[in-house]
Parts: C-alpha cells; sequence; structure tokens
C-alpha cells in the first residue's frame, strides 16, 4: 500500500523474481559446494601426491571467480532490485526485521569475495598449507553466508514463534531452518559434484584416461548426499504449516507434481552417482554429465518454486499477504478503503470512467500481483462469461474458492467497483466497441441468484 506498483506486462512480477532467482540459487549453491569440494580436493591431493587431481582443482579455481563472483554477484544485486520494485512491503518488512542478519551476511559474501581471489592468485606462491588455509575460509565463508540467508528465507514460510513474541532470534532460527540448510548444504554439494563430471569428461585424452576416472569418481563422492533428500524432504514438510503442507502434498496438484520430481530426481541423481560414476567411472561421458546438470538444475528450480509456491496467499506467512497488505491492517482498510490508503494508486480516468476506473485501481492494488489482465494467471480468461453476481459472489468468497488468494479487502464500495471492472473483462470485446463502458455495465442483466451475501451483504 505504502509503494508505487510496478508491474511487468504479460508475465508477472512473480515469475521475474523466481526467474532471476533460481539462476542465482544455482549459482550461490553451487559457489559454496565448490568452496567445499576445492579444500577437500586440495588436501587429498596433496596428501596423495596426486598431481592429475591437483592440476584439477588449480584449473578450475577460476571457475569460481567466473561464477559466483560475476554472474553470481550480478544476479544476487537483480533479486534485490527485482524484489524491490516486485514486493517493496515485504523487502522492506525483511530489511527491517534482519537488518543486523543481512549486515553479517554481507562481511561474509566479502569475506568469500577476497579469499577466493587469493586462494585463485597464489597457487604457486603461498606455502600448499597456507593455500589450504585460504581455502577453509572461503569454503567456510561462503558456507556462513548461506546460514545467514537461510533463516531469512525460512521465515518467510515459517515465521514460528515470532508471530507471538516478536523476537528476532524467534525469526531466524525458525521451525524450518534447519531441514532447509541441510537441503540446501546437499544441494550445493552436488552442484559441485555434477561440474566435477562435466569438466572431467570434457577433458581431452583417451576413453580410459585413468586420471580422468579418478576425479569423475572423486566428484561423485560429492553426489551421494543427494541419496537423503527424500527423508530431508520430509523433515523439512514436518516444520511447515498445515495449508502449506496440504498444497505441496495434493492441494495443488502442480505444486505436487513439481515436487516429487525434485525429490525423485535428487534421488535418481544419488543413485547413478554411486552405481554409474563412483563404481564405473570409466562409463561417464560429457553427453551424460550434460544431461545430470540439466537434470539437477531443473530439480533445485523446482524445490525453489513449490518452496516459493506453498507460501500463497501470504508473502510472509500469517503476516502479510501476497499483495503486500499486512494482515494486521487489513481491519483497518476494510473501514477506511485500500485506495484511501494507496498513496501512489489512483483511479486511471484517461483510459476508464466512473465505477470500472475505481475498480481497475482496486485491482491493481490487490490482484495484480498475482493476475495479469492478458498473460501469467490472466484474469480475463478466469472471468469470461461471469456475470455480476457471480463475481459478486467470488469476490466476497476469494479465500474460500482458492485456499492461495487472499480475501477481498476494500470497502463494500471498492468491491462494487472492483465488480464493475472485472465484468468489463467478462465480457466479450465485441461489446465494448460501440457503448460506453457504464451504459453497457447498467444493462447487464443478473440472471443467476446466489446467495444473499452478494451485492454488499456482510459475511456471516
Ligand atoms: C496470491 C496470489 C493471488 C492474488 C493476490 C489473487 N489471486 Fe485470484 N487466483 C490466484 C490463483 C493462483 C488462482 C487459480 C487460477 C487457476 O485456477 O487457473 C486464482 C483464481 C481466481 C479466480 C478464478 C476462480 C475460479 O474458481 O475459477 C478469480 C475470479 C480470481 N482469482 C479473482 C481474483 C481477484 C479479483 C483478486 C484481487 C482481489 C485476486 N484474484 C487476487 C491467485 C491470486
Amino acid at each position: 500500500m505504502h509503494y508505487p506498483i510496478w508491474n511487468m506486462p504479460l508475465l508477472g512480477g512473480a515469475l521475474v523474481i523466481a526467474g532471476i532467482s533460481i539462476f542465482h540459487v544455482i549459482i550461490a549453491h553451487f559457489a559454496i559446494g565448490a568452496g567445499i569440494f576445492n579444500v577437500f580436493t586440495e588436501i587429498r591431493a596433496r596428501r596423495r601426491g596426486d598431481s592429475a587431481l591437483l592440476q584439477f582443482v588449480k584449473d578450475n579455481s577460476i571457475f569460481l571467480i567466473y561464477l559466483a563472483f560475476v554472474a553470481g554477484a550480478v544476479s544476487g544485486v537483480g533479486i534485490w532490485f527485482t524484489i524491490g520494485v516486485v514486493a517493496p512491503e515485504a523487502t522492506t518488512y525483511l530489511i527491517r526485521l534482519f537488518f543486523w542478519i543481512w549486515a553479517i551476511e554481507w562481511v561474509f559474501f566479502l569475506l568469500e569475495l577476497a579469499s577466493g581471489y587469493i586462494y585463485y592468485y597464489t597457487w604457486d606462491r603461498l606455502s600448499p598449507r597456507m593455500h589450504v588455509a585460504v581455502g577453509g575460509i572461503y569454503a567456510i565463508t561462503a558456507f556462513m553466508s548461506l546460514v545467514m540467508i537461510n533463516g531469512i528465507l525460512t521465515f518467510m514460510l515459517t515465521p514460528g514463534e515470532y508471530l507471538s513474541s516478536g523476537n528476532i532470534w524467534d525469526a531466524w532460527l525458525n521451525p524450518s531452518f534447519w531441514p532447509s540448510l541441510w537441503i540446501r548444504t546437499v544441494s550445493a554439494l552436488a552442484l559441485a559434484g555434477v561440474f566435477v563430471a562435466i569438466v572431467a569428461s570434457g577433458r581431452k585424452g583417451t576413453k580410459d584416461d585413468p586420471d580422468r576416472a579418478r576425479i569423475v569418481a572423486w566428484g561423485a563422492r560429492f553426489l551421494l548426499p543427494l541419496g537423503l533428500m527424500p527423508l530431508l524432504a520430509v523433515w523439512y514438510f514436518s516444520t511447515i504449516p498445515e495449508t502449506a503442507r496440504s498444497l505441496a502434498l495434493g492441494g495443488a496438484v502442480a505444486m505436487t507434481f513439481i515436487f516429487a520430481f525434485g525429490v525423485i530426481m535428487s534421488f535418481l541423481i544419488a543413485v547413478y552417482a554411486y552405481f554409474g560414476m563412483l563404481r564405473k567411472a570409466r562409463n561417464i561421458n560429457l553427453e551424460t554429465a550434460l544431461l545430470m546438470a540439466a537434470i539437477a538444475f531443473i530439480a533445485t528450480g523446482s524445490m525453489e518454486f513449490v518452496r516459493e509456491g506453498i507460501r500463497k496467499p501470504y508473502v510472509l506467512m500469517n503476516i502479510m499477504y501476497s499483495n503486500g497488505i499486512q494482515v494486521a491492517e487489513a481491519a483497518k482498510l476494510n473501514q477506511e478503503g485500500v485506495l484511501a490508503n494507496a498513496a501512489w494508486v489512483t483511479p486511471d480516468t484517461t483510459k476508464y470512467s466512473g465505477d470500472v476506473a475505481v475498480g481497475e485501481a482496486v485491482y491493481r492494488t490487490q490482484c495484480l500481483r498475482c493476475h495479469e489482465v492478458e498473460g501469467y494467471n490472466a484474469m480475463t480468461p478466469l472471468v469470461r462469461n461471469w456475470n455480476r453476481p457471480l463475481i459478486m459472489s467470488a469476490l466476497d468468497h476469494l479465500d474460500r474458492i482458492k485456499v492461495f488468494m487472499p480475501p477481498f479487502i476494500g470497502t463494500q464500495r471498492e468491491k462494487q467497483a472492483l465488480g464493475s471492472y472485472l465484468l468489463t473483462l467478462a465480457m466479450p470485446d465485441s461489446a465494448w466497441n460501440s457503448t460506453p463502458a457504464d451504459t453497457l455495465l447498467q444493462s447487464v442483466p443478473d440472471t443467476i441468484e446466489i446467495g444473499t451475501d452478494v451485492n454488499g451483504g456482510t459475511e456471516p
């Protein structure tokens, strides 16, 4: 309510956030997994005098810089930018609550950057012991930045005790903090394992190159923890609210499929890593490795998508609806009206007139975040051929028609106006060509009689 409304035509803001963040999440997790991989691999290679393995880590430490520090940092800023314009209310809420957590996270990130560069540039300048130590600093600080952020992400779905205590520690160490941290750590290691498979199998050399087989088999170990994913998923689901769980486990069929896909794919990769890579390392070729990477990316993306999806109708569970309206504000807005409290939203009288103009403005405040008029989750086909009683009845029960929609918030007058606007979407385009909207609306017959709370009655 307190910020201008930004909209990405057709796509919708939610998809823009999803696109950028899935990209970022994969890179960020990879950077963490790679840090851990590098240290363990360097230690192993030096202890065993395995020069091929050592050369492998050395050659590939540049990727940390490309991926984590360039792509990761740029897409990270991209996320800040998009959440800032798409969901400014939630972003503000999180920054205020987690100010110090984020400040600490940034310090870790800075240390991660510095040690990553030092690690890459000092292979031949530091003693092996010192170099491993720098790698260790990288691994730890990268992991710690995940730890810090993880609590903020899980808070959005499981604010837990914070709702009653208002305590920052309750907010950060919330109910899904630990299972989520494990899932992310396992994913991070797996992404590093997949990366090793790709780079190693793409190496020049004969098919039976023993160095290659050894490196692939070593990388496969980082994929094995994926086998725990089904268990971790069960643990995670035991900590999230019942409503969210039921959405993922059947309430929204698409969510269920996507979720099951993510878990099963993760598990299958672990099985393949064990049988295909660890035990018979020679069999993996570049195509297989790339296919595995694609599956791992889609699996990671799927799980993130579900995590975001099952939170609806909230952006911050039980605190703020997806459209940025705080639950605690609702009563006041029902009394005073949303438009009276939305400083940046005014009816667009150049395009619409009367009720329809008011309704369209109400639409922008409450529905646009999830429904483009045409495009993403489009409103037009949803209400096609609906008449006024049907529309008004829907507005009376939005949160019951779909559990993942917030209730309508605002005055009866605003609800009526929104109804008029939706009616303009419901009618076939041809009707609008000749007649001004308001005149046409008056002529719409109310043929279907639904419940008595239609047209402005109060809810029992
Ligand atoms: C949190 C996101 C969200 C918000 C905010 C939201 N909706 Fe929805 N709405 C959905 C989803 C998801 C669906 C399901 C779409 C489908 O079934 O294809 C839906 C479905 C609908 C439907 C079709 C219902 C049916 O049974 O076919 C209508 C009508 C509707 N929304 C109206 C609105 C209006 C009006 C607003 C604003 C006051 C609104 N929605 C706000 C997410 C939202």
